[in-house]
């Protein structure tokens, strides 16, 4: 059955790093809004810049943009089947939409969380490195690419993102406590939330998190 797959954690958690994962697993879109939002900075517009500016301070960017890029996005006819949201939604209002969407759509709500201490969390962002050209994620501490400062899959140069810095990541983990952390209780309340320990190994995050995904509804 068509479902949309939610993942909620603090940065640094591994979203991204489990939302590719179950995007090749179930064949469904991976939709970060963090991804869509740094496209968008990169247009030389005032809501390029807008963008920009306000993820560069590590703050989160506003209800009535991410309204219309959610809209937009999952309108697409790749999300027909399902999809995998990472990154959103992150305040009470973005969880609102979702539900109308989804309701609109008639597809189901799996929303999981994983959890990670902040000590972790400080270590992962600031080691984490990406591939400029796919994407792929790495980290210079725990999974680091086989060359240094280079992808294994396609040889472009890895980029550490501009709001990996010390400053802006306290302010993201500030923000995620501030705007995001109520969320986790909305969850909980609407009984399913599931929660994984993330500090485990990539592959047996995503192990529990699947089954957890598909034992919530076969
Ligand atoms: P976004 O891009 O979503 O960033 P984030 O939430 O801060 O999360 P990250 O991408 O930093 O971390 P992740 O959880 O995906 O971890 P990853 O897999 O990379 O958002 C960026 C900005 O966009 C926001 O600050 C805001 O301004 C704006 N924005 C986005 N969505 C928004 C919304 N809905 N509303 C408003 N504003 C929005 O892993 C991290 C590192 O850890 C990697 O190096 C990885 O290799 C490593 N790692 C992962 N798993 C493990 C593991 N199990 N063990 C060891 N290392 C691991």
């Amino acid at each position: 059955m068509s479902k949309i797959i939610v993942i909620i954690g603090a940065p640094g958690a591994g979203k991204g790093t489990q939302s590719r994962l179950l995007s090749e697993k179930y064949g469904y879109p991976h939709i970060s809004t963090g991804d869509i939002l740094r496209e968008m900075a990169r247009a030389d517009t005032p809501l390029g810049r807008k963008v920009k500016e306000t993820m560069a301070a590590g703050l989160l960017v506003s209800d009535e943009i991410l309204a219309e890029v959610i809209r937009t996005r999952t309108s697409q006819p790749d999300c027909s089947n399902g999809y995998i949201l990472d990154g959103f939604p992150r305040t009470l209002d973005q969880a609102r939409l979702l539900e109308e969407l989804a309701s609109q759509q008639g597809k189901p709500i799996r929303s999981a969380r994983i959890v990670v201490s902040e000590e972790a969390l400080l270590k992962r962002l600031s080691g984490r490195r990406a591939c400029s050209k796919c994407g792929e994620i790495y980290n210079i501490y725990f999974s680091p690419p086989k060359v240094e400062g280079v992808c294994d899959l396609d040889g472009a140069p890895l980029m550490q993102r501009s709001d990996d810095h010390p400053e802006a990541v306290s302010r993201r983990l500030e923000e995620y406590k501030r705007s995001t952390a109520p969320l986790i209780d909305h969850y909980r309340q609407s009984g399913g939330l599931i929660e994984v320990n993330g500090e485990l190994p990539v592959e047996d995050v995503f192990e529990k998190l699947l089954a957890a995904v598909d034992g919530a509804n076969n």
